[in-house]
């Protein structure tokens, strides 16, 4: 496969440091992370984070994000592709959501979504979720890319 994004994924890396570097809340830094992916990554439409309820845990609660409002603000674990990834603990790439039967659709547009967990020591504590506009939009490149952002924003959580 030809890495297409490895050059744009590099700058961003650079430019998610220097936001989580700076000072200013917690929010503020992912909310900030959710506009620079957005904005840059063109094959990226909407982009969010979703966190482990503190009071339910076998809940997510959607945290900052860049995109058309969803009214997926809570999502059990087990359903749509965040529920899914929240119960295995492992990303996933849905290249065309029409075939996925346990999908929970957030707009129309939407062709293909992938979601990464966020792990802190171990612990299952949220994810990154990004939809495209364009189905087969990820490939490896891109779970790798948001592996290393989860990681990054693990350790400031
Ligand atoms: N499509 C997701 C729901 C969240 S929205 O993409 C923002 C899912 O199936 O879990």
């Amino acid at each position: 496969m030809i890495k297409k994004n490895k050059k744009l994924f590099a700058e961003l890396e650079q430019r998610v440091d220097d936001i989580l570097h700076k000072k200013s809340s917690m929010l503020n830094r992912l909310q900030n992370i959710c506009k620079l992916l957005k904005e840059n990554a063109m094959h990226y439409d909407w982009v969010g984070f979703y966190f482990v309820d503190r009071e339910n845990s076998n809940e997510l609660i959607l945290g900052p994000f860049e995109g058309a409002p969803t009214e997926h603000t809570r999502i059990p674990f087990g359903q749509g592709v965040c529920g899914q990834v929240a119960k295995d603990k492992k990303s996933r790439i849905v290249q065309d959501i029409a075939q996925e039967e346990n999908y929970l659709s957030c707009s129309i547009d939407v062709k293909s979504e992938i979601v990464v967990p966020i792990f802190k020591k171990g612990k299952f504590i949220g994810e990154i979720d990004i939809d495209s506009y364009t189905i087969a939009a990820f490939s490896d490149e891109d779970e790798e890319f948001l592996k290393m952002i989860a990681e990054k924003v693990s350790e400031l959580l």
